[in-house]
């Protein structure tokens, strides 16, 4: 009985430190209105952009509920990109219609964290904003 025990509680911890090992940083920079100090979390490996700054909180828009079809959810990633997938076809079409559109820009839905830390910028504008706007 004590052996079976000793190896579940070793499995539980091999468990939790895995999932630790498989967690990455993400620092958002500051923005006016989604989030005016800035704010730094821990995200799982293989969980998008998108859904890392939702469950945080940030309230980023996501318009067409995260299917690559508009591009409100546009972020500039400063630190990290290159640990990022390549932006498929589908996105990179998409995102040359967004607002403010860098060399560095994602769609965060589709972008998914990996294990390099990661420094995100929520553009100021979404093509929403540009359109009632401007
Ligand atoms: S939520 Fe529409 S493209 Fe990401």
């Amino acid at each position: 009985m004590g052996r079976w025990v000793d190896k579940f509680i070793g499995f539980v911890s091999l468990n939790k430190l895995y999932k630790k090992r498989m967690m990455t940083k993400i620092i958002v920079l500051p923005h006016e209105s989604l989030c005016p100090n800035g704010l730094e979390f821990d995200a799982p490996v293989g969980e998008t952009i998108c859904d890392a700054l939702l469950r945080n909180h940030i309230e980023i828009e996501h318009a067409c509920e995260k299917s690559c079809a508009c591009t409100t959810c546009h972020v500039i990633v400063r630190e990290g990109i290159q640990s990022l997938d390549d932006a498929e076809e589908k996105e990179e079409d998409m995102l040359d219609m967004a607002w403010g559109l860098t060399p560095l820009s994602r769609l965060s839905c589709q972008a998914k964290v990996r294990s390099e830390p990661l420094v995100i910028e929520i553009p100021k504008y979404t093509i929403n904003h540009a359109r009632e706007t401007h």
